[in-house]
């Protein structure tokens, strides 16, 4: 059975089926997945359980893994690939993680309006979250289209963000939950990266804004003015025409393009269990330009 999409609205997220992501998949697929990425921007399975193995190799075959900042850090991880990266609230032994443990800031992290590893200076490019354990409540993660965002912004505010830069720097979004204590060597080992706050998308060519909770200054403006315009603009790109909303369940796979979208997890209930597990892509070309 070939790929089914079925859009949520027509140019922003669909669902697809009939195909068995843990299986080898066929170049058309691979193209028709891509080509739906660049139209919807995220693209959801359902039914789709994985093991550790099969998530690993079904991601491979959409790009270059990165391992994000576990490559720098070289935390422990509770899995055999260090490609998967842990987006739950569990402690490396697989129990419920305490409120106190320090993984936790980076988990709770990922409820501010982001877009993965932008303060990275690589080509990222899709991030694939596989769902195992899910609370009863609460949980959801959401997504907003930067495409419709930019293309309703004002006349004015297209000409205030063209031809700017900004910061986007890991450590922004722990020092706003209150984890700041960071010493000078730590914080010189991520500088920031420098992205434009107007890219144009490669797949679908879409201009697009590029901006999120990672975000901590603009090119041509005081810091203040910076995080301003910074916070005027994900309010404006998160409102609700322009986010979708999905409920979990186990087993689902969800793929988004971090160039073309910003996403948030929704609160929960911290003691219940919360397992999803996460790859990330670079472009295929700029990996390897990189790599020459
Ligand atoms: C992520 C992320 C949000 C969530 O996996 O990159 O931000 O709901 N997840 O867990
Ligand atoms: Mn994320």
């Amino acid at each position: 059975m070939p790929l089914t999409l079925k859009p949520v609205t027509p140019d922003f997220v669909a669902e697809a089926s009939g195909v068995d992501l843990r299986q080898p998949l066929a170049p058309t697929d691979i193209a028709a997945i891509d080509a739906a990425m660049d139209r919807y921007a995220v693209v959801f399975f359902r039914d789709q359980p994985m093991d550790q193995a099969q998530q690993v190799a079904c991601a491979r075959q959409f790009g270059p893994l990165d391992a994000g900042l576990r490559k720098a850090t070289g935390a422990a991880t509770r899995f055999q690939y260090d490609e998967l990266i842990d987006i739950s609230n569990l402690a490396l032994d697989g129990s419920v993680a305490d409120a106190n443990n320090a993984k936790l800031v980076g988990t709770l992290a990922n409820q501010l309006w982001h877009t993965d590893s932008s303060f990275q200076p690589l080509p990222i490019k899709y991030s694939m979250l596989s769902a195992v354990t899910l609370p009863e409540n609460g949980g959801q993660t959401e997504w907003a289209d930067m495409r419709a965002a930019y293309d309703a912004l004002s006349d004015d505010m297209k000409a205030l963000v063209e031809g700017r830069t900004a910061h986007h720097s890991t450590f922004h979004s722990r020092m706003m939950l209150g984890d700041d204590k960071y010493t000078p060597e730590q914080l010189n080992r991520f500088p920031p990266a420098e992205w434009p706050l107007v890219r144009t998308h490669p797949g679908s060519k879409r201009k697009l804004l590029f901006v999120g909770v990672h975000c901590d200054r603009v090119s041509g403006m005081t810091v203040p003015e910076g995080r301003l315009l910074v916070a005027d603009l994900i309010e404006h790109a998160t409102q609700r025409q322009f986010v979708y909303q999905h409920t979990w369940r186990p087993g689902d796979y969800v793929m988004w393009d971090n160039r073309a979208t910003i996403h948030r997890g929704r609160r929960y209930d911290l003691s219940a269990r919360r397992d999803l597990r996460r790859t990330t892509t670079l472009e295929r070309d700029a990996a390897q330009a990189l790599a020459a």
